[in-house]
């Protein structure tokens, strides 16, 4: 008889942002009429930009030329865009070798995909809120997974807990689902525990696009010894609208290695070659090829362009939670604004209040773990119009 992985029993019925869509799906079929505005999963609106599309038509025209056809690539990713963002941590102060580099479809899939490394029995330890892939895939692995506090009392920034080992840890800076960012000096108290603890943490830096102050770290691999315990993901998806076309980038330094219990060593990024030479045949070329601009000058002002579009929304927001008297966090560091739901109300029933009174989809708090059952995210990532109209909706809340 066929055994099923029965640790799925011990998920929620549904992933969070496919519960939310089906919530907001059913509500659209019931009011036709309605008109919805999305600040619920963050999902970028805005079109790729023009030197990302001109390589991709470039690459479409290879692909059609026998001479220039390019069939299976690198599983890691070919040497021209593993060299630009290695190019790109330099600029940023951070060096790489391009072999340390393995490009992915996204950091959502290889954050999720990473747990193939590590033995069942490890102790993770996530904060709470958190983007529930790290904890959702690990349960579908059956590993025991403790929790962390992030609350209003520490800005949303889970410190480690000295008395408390685990074995792996999940740090995701600019924060999804808070905005709260780490600075130096933490990121440093959470790499030194690493190191004492023997553990690895797996660093999410996929808004570091969003930091706007020069102060914070923009990766993990800017703080010293990191390179012994932590496994860096990061994406184009938030950084230059490639929510849709899928390509992210996961860094594995070369000297990261573990004792195997017969007294040898295993070195992780020798172990994630192997895993993804085996279970994945890399990024489409035509969408490497768009990537690659990404990381050109013109490129980069693009992106940059984009991302101030979103800020700008994000500071619409911002202002109406000030103008209003709600707490928040985030919106400077980040595309979130993550705050307290009014009217001392659980997060799904405030959803519901946002879906059916002004038809603003958000995302409720308890989504990302009990820490959240009161608190709401709203994006940044719509458009300037939709978002003041949602904000203009949201002021009649409290009318
Ligand atoms: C979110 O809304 O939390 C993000 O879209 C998640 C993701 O990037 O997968």
């Amino acid at each position: 008889m066929t055994r099923l992985n029965e640790n799925y029993l011990n998920l929620k019925e549904s992933y969070l942002f496919s519960e939310i869509a089906k919530r907001v799906n059913k509500f659209a079929e019931e009011h036709p009429d309605k008109d919805i505005i999305r600040l619920g999963i963050g999902d970028v609106t805005l079109p790729l930009s023009k030197s990302v599309i001109s390589e991709l038509h470039k690459a479409v025209d290879e692909m059609a030329d026998a001479k220039t056809f390019k069939g299976y690539g690198p599983e890691q990713g070919y040497d021209f865009l593993r060299n630009a963002i290695k190019d790109y941590y330099h600029r940023n102060g951070v060096e790489l070798e391009a072999d340390e580099i393995f490009v992915s479809d996204g950091a959502k899939s290889d954050t999720g995909n990473i747990t193939d490394l590590f033995a069942v029995d490890n102790t993770v330890l996530v904060p709470d809120p958190v983007y529930p892939v790290y904890v959702d895939t690990n349960t579908m692995n059956g590993r025991n997974i403790i929790y962390m506090n992030s609350t209003p009392e520490n800005n949303f920034l889970a410190m480690p807990d000295e008395s408390v080992h685990a074995d792996i840890i999940y740090l995701c800076s600019p924060n999804n689902p808070t905005g709260a960012a780490y600075n130096k000096e933490q990121l440093k108290i959470w790499v030194d525990y690493a190191k004492k603890n023997n553990s690895i943490i797996l660093f999410d830096s996929a808004y570091e696009c969003f930091i706007t102050d020069e102060s914070l770290p923009r990766s993990i691999f800017a703080i010293e010894g990191a390179k012994d315990c932590c496994i860096e993901f990061c994406s184009l998806s938030k950084t230059a609208g490639f929510t849709g076309t899928r390509c992210g980038y996961t860094v594995v330094p070369k000297t990261l290695r573990f004792k195997t219990t017969d007294g040898g060593e295993l070195y992780l990024n020798k172990m994630w070659l192997r895993r993804q030479t085996t279970k994945f045949n890399g990024v489409p070329y035509i969408i490497q090829r768009g990537a690659a601009a990404v990381f050109t000058v013109e490129g980069m002002n693009e992106a940059k362009a984009m991302i101030a579009t979103y800020r700008e929304n994000a500071k619409i927001i911002a202002d109406t939670m000030d103008e209003l008297g709600v707490k928040y966090f985030g919106g400077v560091n980040s595309p979130y604004i993550w705050f307290e739901c009014p009217f001392g109300m659980y997060s799904w029933d405030f959803f519901d209040k946002m879906l059916n009174e002004i038809q603003v989809v958000g995302t409720p708090g308890a989504g990302f773990g009990r820490n959240g059952d009161n608190y709401f995210r709203l994006t940044a990532f719509n458009n300037k119009e939709n978002t003041i109209n949602a904000m203009n909706r949201f002021k009649t809340l409290f009318e």
